[in-house]
């Protein structure tokens, strides 16, 4: 047996069916609780909240909405610890009640409500449990809109970018530094910007590779309030979100970094590892329909003994972006090799006919010239601490097939999916319910250009043909649609967060081994309620604690504020996003 891999890490919890309960459901044994939602307090002076009063002043004081990636970082105190998280984005039909507050008002809760939040927690008893703690330390803070970034790295002296930037939007995922600091990805940032008149001619073609508009349009209104969300005026805010973001949660007052050398793209998140001689390596996804995936290399070493001189090190280095090339179907796996292509170091472009800034600035156009491979939306990437490799979602894609061809790593141009839990499987066209992807770094050593390859689990209903769950045996895994999120377990298993479940049911988590007799073996750990994506997921460093970030429940369609499709976690008659923990009532380990 590998190390990490022997009867302790074994993952023998029961297996949650697919439903549509509008509730956390967990295995037996379990227990969970809400540790803190949408509303409540952050900041002194917040406001018990009331969904009939809320104002811009009291939101910037409380828990954002739709709580997205999820970190637990230590305090000395082992019972207490700080929640970091981010607020991606808002559902206002299900924040306000109809007719309630005037245009400009909602606007302003809406942007408060964006950005990150660190909240103090703390241990019930000696359980798996958390709380949030009401002293409300002096750690809390919330992140909005309007708080100050410095900008650092090469393109914070470009003219388009500059030093200073307001706010932070579309914050997915991320990860954390081992000095400390989370790192937030800027994820969809094209969608905040309105254009009253015409867009500048020198930006259309960088606009338009990511998806910002360029012509007259209303999207989120929010140039009304605050005029730079106009691009007819201020066509280079678009130039100041799309980053990679680090926020020291140890120092409130600290002023945030947008750290430019990790490229300007949808990131979903970033993830730290270490390299074979020390130095620091960032894996990074971007989240949209046949984008590339990403590595940053520090050109410094990472110092476990000053934590402050580590603060620079994603400022210099190297960008890569990926190509994947397949070794043929006659071994019957989905795999090959593949390579890191430069794109840029803080010094010198390799990009002919791109500097170091335009690169950083237009990392899709740049990356566009170098022939990555287009993957089926890259979310979240993650390196196993246990068997060092990397592990990604690659959600869906359902124009893989059609103007994304097909290719050794994005195979599936059919795919099925079910609309109702009882429902027949039909086939539709494209990826629609993702791989995860296992990648091997030559040496094992994230500073390589070399690595390896393979489709992990190809997700979908066992009974789907197309489906694949590392070898193991399909009548004895849980069926998985639409991988989101990745996270380990002390023991080196995989835990994934979905988003999107195309196969009539909730999300959810799921456990899956990576090694061992059971690898492949998925099983449903945990459904989130109706409508809402499963993100987190988070297994505490004990083990003894799930963390799952609630986000978006009751988002349909035909939801209204007064007609909720979910009422989670049921304190109201809306829904309301939030952080819940999961524990073994024993205390024993989860997944287990
Ligand atoms: Fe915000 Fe990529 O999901
Ligand atoms: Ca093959
Ligand atoms: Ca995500
Ligand atoms: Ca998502």
């Amino acid at each position: 047996t590998l190390p990490g891999f022997g009867p302790r890490g074994g993952l023998t919890h029961s297996v949650v069916p697919p439903n549509r309960k509008d509730d956390i459901v967990i295995p037996r044994g379990y227990e969970q609780a809400v540790i803190i939602g949408w509303g409540d307090p952050v900041l002194p002076g917040a406001p018990k909240f009331d969904v009939n009063k809320q104002t811009p002043e009291a939101q910037a004081k409380q828990f954002g909405y739709n709580n997205d990636y999820t970190m637990i970082v230590p305090l000395r105190d082992e019972r207490k610890a700080l929640l970091v998280c981010n607020h991606e984005y808002t559902d206002e039909y299900l924040m306000f009640p109809t007719g309630r507050y005037d245009d400009a008002t909602t606007k302003k809760i809406a942007m408060a409500a964006h950005g990150m939040a660190v909240v103090g927690i703390e241990r019930v008893g000696r359980s798996g449990e958390w709380r949030r703690d009401k002293q409300l330390p002096k750690y809390n803070r919330r992140i909005t809109v309007d708080t100050e970034f410095e900008v650092t790295g090469p393109a914070a002296a470009d003219a388009r970018v500059g030093k200073k930037a307001f706010g932070t939007i579309g914050n997915c995922a991320g990860g954390i530094t081992p000095w400390g600091t989370i790192l937030s990805g800027e994820e969809n940032f094209q969608g905040y910007f309105d254009v009253s008149g015409a867009v500048a001619a020198e930006h259309t073609t960088s606009f338009k590779r990511y998806g910002v508009p360029t012509t007259k349009t209303t999207q989120k209104g929010w140039s009304t309030v605050d005029a730079r969300f106009d691009l007819a005026k201020t066509p280079t805010e678009a130039y100041r979100f799309g980053w990679i973001v680090e926020v020291d949660p140890y120092d409130p007052k600290s002023t945030p970094k947008k750290r430019s050398m990790l490229g300007r793209l949808k990131h979903e998140g970033a993830t730290v590892t270490i390299t074979a001689d020390g130095r620091i390596a960032a894996y990074t996804g971007d989240d949209e329909r046949g984008e590339y995936i990403y590595k940053f290399v520090s050109t410094g070493r990472y110092d476990e003994k000053n934590r402050k001189a580590n603060f620079g090190l994603l400022d210099e280095g190297t960008l890569y972006v990926a190509r994947f090339t397949g070794d043929g179907s006659a071994d019957g796996l989905y795999d090959g090799t593949g390579q890191w292509i430069p794109l840029t170091s803080d010094k010198e472009s390799f990009v002919p006919g791109m500097s170091v800034a335009d690169v950083l600035i237009n990392t899709r156009l740049a990356a566009d010239k170098v022939s990555p491979t287009r993957m089926d939306r890259p979310e979240d990437i993650e390196r196993n601490p246990v068997n060092g490799k990397v592990y990604a979602a690659l959600t869906n894609n359902s124009n893989r097939g059609g103007i994304f061809g097909v290719d050794e790593a994005n195979p599936l141009a059919k795919s099925f999916v079910r609309d109702t839990l009882d429902g027949p499987l039909v086939e539709k066209s494209g990826n629609r319910n993702g791989y995860v992807l296992e990648l091997s770094e030559e040496g094992d050593d994230a500073a390589k250009t070399g690595f390896f390859w393979n489709l992990f689990l190809v997700c979908g209903d066992p009974a789907a043909q197309e489906t694949y769950f590392g070898g193991f045996d399909k009548t004895k895994v849980s069926p998985i649609s639409c991988p989101d999120n990745v996270a380990f377990d002390g023991s080196g298993n995989l835990w994934i967060s979905t988003d999107g479940n195309v196969l009539g049911s909730n999300d959810g988590i799921f456990t899956v081994p990576v090694a061992g007799p059971n690898r492949g073996q998925v099983k449903q750990f945990l459904s989130v309620p109706f409508a809402a994506e499963a993100c987190g997921p988070l297994i505490s460093d004990d083990d003894r604690t799930a963390f799952v970030a609630v986000q978006h429940p009751g988002e349909t369609d035909d939801a209204t504020f007064e007609k909720p499709t979910s009422t989670w976690p049921h304190t109201h008659k809306y829904p309301r996003p939030a952080i819940s923990c999961v524990w073994r009532k024993d205390g024993g380990r989860v997944g287990s």
